[in-house]
């Protein structure tokens, strides 16, 4: 049957969240869309009356939304409290890995920060505002750092004046009647407020420096965000002779170590040539092969409706798997393509591009639609700043209440001599040990210990450990403690960390530790893992 033709655009709205919601979004979908946003804007946690007020939802609305989320992994309930949970950034991902520009550059960035000792950061334009793509900080404690998905507005940034050079009208426009309805910058949370309200000499520097980022080819800030934090960009460019800018490149640095002259005559040289490997790398670089599509999702939310009933939200369940099916060679997909990547109806994959089209997370482009950078507000930056420790924890505590032992995470120390540990879920009773976050044991010893040594050493004594896939180790560190670990791997198969469960060696002999324990530990391994995964994706997420 041949398809029904799809108009060039199909809604007429524009990409704005304000206007009119076109008749055919789906309403589920928009709520979900409201509650993810409020829990990034609170930095990834709200109690579910914070986020009743804060969407203005009845709490029966605001209840199934959460089940909803909870169900798909992206939100936990810890308490009253709903946290976001790190499997969420599989939809920034699938933003960034579609862009492919932080596959292709973030290397460059990364070593101009290490060649440099300060910060570099990528950005992209995202309306009158840039959001950064990639991040490679410096931990310095002088000035705020901004994380993956934050907004600035333009016009206090370096990259802002380069972006605005390709400025129509009706973005100069939409600039000024944003900075008339928000003087002060309340609505971009990741920078402080202004502390004046602009006026029309403020709208004039930025057309000024607009004009002298168009001359020059690279832009400055000299404190717009905050006394003392000082930044210089370089736009990348599309191959071709009409290279549109892809993206900015930034050194950003602190006036106690660089003045924004110096930033222009000592730093500005390395930057262009950085800029200049990464354009070549746009050039050379063949287009992506297309990945595969995600599994076959509207089984999955079929049968979780089966389960959940009432408190399930399957609109909103399908809604959000359509921004899953974008990815690395499936930047642009049309509604056929959407529809056969994520297993749902056609009619309904066409629903939630019309209401993403709205919202301004999907922009279409003749009858293909791809992912906006705002895909990044939904959960991005505060999840972005995870480590290993954080994501196992709530895996550690479900653990522990299913198999009523104590469960840590450890890692190996510099000098692999030692683990530490660096997440912990006590049990009521009393153990001989007393452990907590932060102790040193002796690494061979330990269970912990030699499931981390296993991977490192080619050590005869190791080697069941490294084909078992776990280290049993009764009784050897003190008398009367049993201990039972598994490894957890890295994106690339490295083991990173360890996780155990330790207990009285009168509570279960060393088979029942294999047959009933083990089976725990692999499974939790395996969620720690698919997390960790995740959000590892496009962050550094450290160990602790
Ligand atoms: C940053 O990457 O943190 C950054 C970039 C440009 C600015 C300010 C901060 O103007």
């Amino acid at each position: 049957m041949p398809a029904k033709p799809m108009p060039e655009t199909i809604t007429g709205t524009g990409t704005g969240t304000d206007g009119n919601v076109p008749a055919e979004a789906v309403a589920p979908l928009i709520r979900g869309i409201a509650v993810l946003r409020e829990l990034t804007e609170a930095n990834g946690t709200l109690s579910l009356s914070g986020l009743e007020r804060a969407t203005g939802l009845a709490r029966s609305t605001v209840d199934r939304i959460t089940a909803t989320l909870a169900r798909m992994g992206y939100v936990r309930f810890d308490g009253r409290d709903v946290h976001l949970s790190p499997r969420l950034m599989e939809l920034g991902n699938a933003y960034l890995s579609a862009l492919r520009l932080p596959a292709l550059l973030s290397p460059h960035a990364d070593a101009l920060a290490d060649e440099l000792d300060e910060s570099v950061s990528l950005a992209v334009t995202d309306q009158d505002g840039i959001r950064f793509i990639h991040q490679a900080t410096r931990r310095r404690a002088m000035s705020l750092s901004f994380r993956i998905g934050d907004l600035l507005p333009a016009e206090r940034t370096a990259p802002g004046p380069l972006f605005a050079t390709e400025w129509t009208a009706a973005d100069w426009q939409r600039w000024r009647d944003r900075r008339a309805a928000d003087p002060r910058d309340l609505s971009f949370t990741a920078v402080p407020p202004r502390t004046h309200r602009p006026d029309a000499r403020d709208d004039d520097a930025f057309v000024r420096r607009t004009e002298e980022a168009s001359a020059n080819g690279w832009s400055l800030d000299d404190q717009l965000i905050e006394p003392g934090l000082v930044a210089i960009s370089v736009p990348i460019r599309t191959p071709g002779a009409d290279g549109r800018i892809a993206s900015v490149a930034s050194v950003v640095s602190h006036t106690s170590r660089h003045t924004a002259h110096d930033l222009r005559t000592a730093l500005l040289p390395r930057l262009r040539s950085t800029v200049e490997a990464m354009e070549r790398e746009l050039r050379d670089t063949p287009p992506p092969e297309p990945g595969p599509p995600p599994a076959d999702l509207a089984l999955w939310t079929g049968a979780s409706k089966q389960q959940l009933g009432r408190e399930f939200i399957e609109s909103l369940a399908r809604g959000l798997t359509v921004l899953t099916a974008f990815g690395e060679g499936r930047e642009e997909l049309t509604l056929t393509e959407v529809a056969r990547a994520t297993g749902l109806a056609r009619a309904t994959a066409r629903r939630a591009l019309i209401t993403y089209e709205h919202l301004g997370l999907v922009a279409p482009a003749g009858r293909t639609f791809t992912p906006t950078p705002r895909v990044l507000s939904l959960g991005f930056p505060p999840l972005s700043r995870t480590n290993l420790s954080e994501i196992a924890q709530p895996h550690l505590a479900d653990l522990t209440s299913r198999i009523h032992e104590s469960t840590s995470l450890a890692v190996l120390s510099d000098s692999g001599k030692e683990i530490q540990f660096t997440a912990r879920v006590t049990t009521a009773r009393v153990m001989s040990v007393h452990i907590t976050v932060g102790t040193r044991l002796p690494a061979y010893a330990t269970a912990l210990g030699r499931v981390l040594l296993a991977d490192t050493r080619d050590d005869a004594a190791l080697a069941s450990v490294r084909s078992q896939g776990y280290a049993l180790v009764d009784e050897e560190l003190e008398e009367g403690l049993r201990s039972i670990a598994v490894p957890i791997r890295d994106r690339s198969g490295r083991v990173v960390a360890a996780l155990n469960t330790a207990l009285h060696a009168s509570r279960r002999t060393p088979g029942e530790c294999v047959t009933d324990l083990l089976p725990e530990l692999t499974v939790t391994a395996t969620r720690i893992q698919t997390d960790f995964h995740t959000a590892a994706r496009f962050t550094h997420v450290p160990p602790s």
